[in-house]
């Protein structure tokens, strides 16, 4: 049944580390300031009409909060929330079975939903529009179409490529909102706040140590600050310090200005093999031996975003910022190094 392509609810039993350190409230989230208030001002307003929450979009890279917005979302509006990701609806049915479970103002969270299928995502346009859905029973001469009326829902859409979205679903959502990566100071309070919650020893230098490594990403935080713990109650009496921070960071490559193993592998190839840019990104995918799909949507928005690269008409192409990353003269000055 439909229950099969629901990956979580709200009621489970909240064991898992990572979820426990979720906000679920907005006061206790951090970041994303102008987000946040547009978010919490419709919610009072659906809420003080008595209405249903218009559907909601959320867009930017992974590990930004997207999730944990739609579940504060559904505290905020004490609703249920049913979580599902775009490329698990694969027929119009399951997706007709998640949409008649709701009940009058509960959200249906589809992570991906740029991943849906076309034949999927045209049934979502009468859902969200007008709480219908049309479906197509038997076959040949028998064939018919049979309406279902659906409770008023809220559709919240997440996906880490909004261009990517076809402009009949795209309009069909009240609110768009793109989160963007953290600044050094959210950063630090976020792994402050999580480091009570797991009851770890650390200095706000310490925290502002981790936060500067942590790629602007809230989950890359929690992730670094466990890994740090973990190096903390081994090696360092379980105090966390920015040298024990540093010390544990070096161990796991990840570099002062947060660069991993394969943020500065795609930068020393496409300097190195392609001579600075421009590389198409499949030929640059298959020298880093990564996924296409992951390059684009996981490493290159941070590597832009800190100015070490440039997508152009022609291809990938670096920045002198990655030149001199590496010791290495801008492109023009560095035929004798290369
Ligand atoms: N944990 C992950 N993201 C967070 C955020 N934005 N605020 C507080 N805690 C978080």
């Amino acid at each position: 049944m439909s229950e099969h392509f629901i990956t979580d609810t709200l009621n489970r039993a909240d064991t898992d580390f990572e979820v426990s350190l979720r906000p679920i409230r907005f006061e206790d989230y951090i970041g994303q300031a102008k987000v946040k208030e547009r978010l919490e001002l419709f919610v009072q307003a659906a809420k003080g009409r008595g209405d249903v929450l218009d559907h909601v979009l959320l867009s930017g890279p992974p590990g930004l909060g997207k999730t944990t917005l739609a579940h504060i979302l559904a505290q905020a509006m004490e609703v249920n929330i049913k979580v599902t990701s775009g490329p698990v609806i694969d027929k119009p049915g399951d997706l007709a079975g998640l949409l008649t479970n709701l009940e009058r103002g509960d959200i249906l969270f589809i992570d991906e939903i740029h991943r849906m299928q076309r034949a999927v995502e045209e049934y979502l346009y009468s859902a969200m529009e007008d709480f219908v859905i049309d479906i197509m029973i038997d076959q040949g001469p028998n064939a018919r179409s049979v309406r279902l009326n659906l409770q008023p829902f809220t559709l919240i859409g997440a996906t880490t490529r909004s261009g990517l979205l076809t402009a009949p679903l795209r309009s069909r959502f009240g609110l768009t909102n793109r989160l963007d990566y953290y600044g050094a100071e959210d950063l630090q309070t976020i792994i402050l706040r999580s480091a009570r919650i797991l009851n770890v020893d650390i200095s706000d230098d310490g925290a502002r140590e981790i936060g500067a490594r942590a790629r602007g990403t809230p989950r890359i935080a929690n992730s670094l600050l466990r890994w740090v713990r973990d190096f903390a109650q081994v090696r360092a009496g379980n105090k966390i310090d920015p040298e024990v921070a540093d010390q544990a960071l070096s161990m796991l490559d990840i570099d002062r200005d947060g660069l991993d193993e394969m943020d500065k592998r795609i930068l020393e190839t496409i300097i190195r093999k392609f001579n600075g840019g421009p590389v198409g990104l499949n030929s640059l995918a298959v020298s880093v031996g990564e996924e296409a799909g992951t390059l684009e949507e996981v490493y290159e928005p941070y590597l832009i975003q800190e100015g070490y690269m440039k997508r152009t008409p022609q291809g990938r192409v670096v920045t002198a910022h990655a030149f001199e990353k590496f010791g290495l003269k801008p492109r023009g000055q560095q035929e004798e190094l290369l």
